[in-house]
């Protein structure tokens, strides 16, 4: 704090709530740990005032801003450029400060790229099974046939909502690259050998005992298993991919390099896996994940 001075760069998150987010800390211990003389903030922004907090922000010269939970789309709009891999998913979450405003990227889906990476988990001709069709499986659908997965089966309890997505990525990559499924169709899907990312909010805290698919048989397909939820940090389903023999890992890592990947496009800078090590660390202590 006392290095805050006339150059000192600001930055923040909007959202609403923001109280819990874990950014802060992110944020303030990478420009730590970079030497960096920046300083992140919150920003509680109310549902239909992200365009305003945009602009004000501009006006008040902060430097790069991340954008969460409800305002994801709400801010394109205020952009002056986007990244194409946002624009087709429909969702920023980091904004980098240009000439005359900001442009908007998705490090949500750039933090899951990399923990795939770390965990050599390579997407390219593989085939994926993506359980969930809300916002975060939208966005994992679309890197998943950017990567050039093989087939990905998008399955939810209202198929309609699978559809929507895989209709949206199929006419994005002009080919049937995606499959909507009901949760309870899997069955459909044949042999082994697939990545599974479970989108869903079943298994979050506190109900840590429910999974989106208990059958044993859904888990001998798979080989991967990544959960984007990291409270509890061991799911059920990673308990059950894990039972039939699948390395199965949590959104932990997604989160902190969502955080990493906007650090870098903020300050044109590359973070070492040393200093992400050390800020994911920092991220457990602070929320009491072990
Ligand atoms: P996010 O933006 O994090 O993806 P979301 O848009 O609220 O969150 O999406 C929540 C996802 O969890 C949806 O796929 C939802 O399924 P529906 O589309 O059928 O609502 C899924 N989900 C939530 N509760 C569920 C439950 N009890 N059983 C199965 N799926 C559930």
């Amino acid at each position: 704090m006392e290095n805050i001075k006339g150059t000192t760069k600001v930055c923040g998150i909007i959202g609403n709530p923001v109280e819990h987010s874990i950014s802060p800390v992110l944020q303030n211990k990478l420009a730590e740990l970079m030497n960096i003389n920046l300083v992140y903030v919150p920003f509680k922004v109310e549902n239909n005032d992200a365009a305003k907090a945009v602009e004000g922000a501009y006006a008040l010269n902060v430097f790069g801003m991340n954008v969460t939970v409800p305002h994801k789309s709400n801010v394109i709009d205020t952009l002056v450029d986007i990244d194409p891999l946002a624009q087709s998913i429909g969702a920023v979450n980091t904004l980098v400060r240009k000439e005359g405003g900001y442009k908007g990227y998705n490090t949500d889906i750039l933090g899951l790229k990399r923990e795939l990476e770390e965990e050599n988990i390579n997407l390219d001709g593989q085939n994926v099974i993506l359980l969930g069709a809300g916002g975060a499986a939208r966005a994992i659908a679309f890197l998943c046939v950017q990567e050039n997965a093989h087939k990905v089966y998008i399955l939810n309890r209202t198929i309609e909502k699978a559809r929507q997505i895989a209709d949206a990525v199929n006419k994005h990559f002009g080919k049937e690259a995606a499959e909507a499924l009901s949760m309870n169709e899997y069955d459909k899907i044949k042999g082994t050998g697939y990545v599974a990312i479970q989108t869903t909010s079943v298994g979050l805290y506190p109900a840590v005992d429910t999974a989106p698919i208990e059958d044993a048989e859904f888990y001998k397909k798979i080989t991967a298993a990544v959960d984007i939820i990291y409270n509890p940090a061991t799911t059920r389903f990673m308990e059950l991919a894990r039972a039939q023999g699948a390395r199965a890992f949590n959104g932990l890592k997604m989160l902190l390099y969502q955080g990493v990947s906007a650090f870098e496009l903020w300050n044109d800078v590359k973070v070492t896996k040393e200093q992400a090590d050390i800020v994911y660390e920092a991220m457990k202590k602070e929320m009491d994940i072990h």
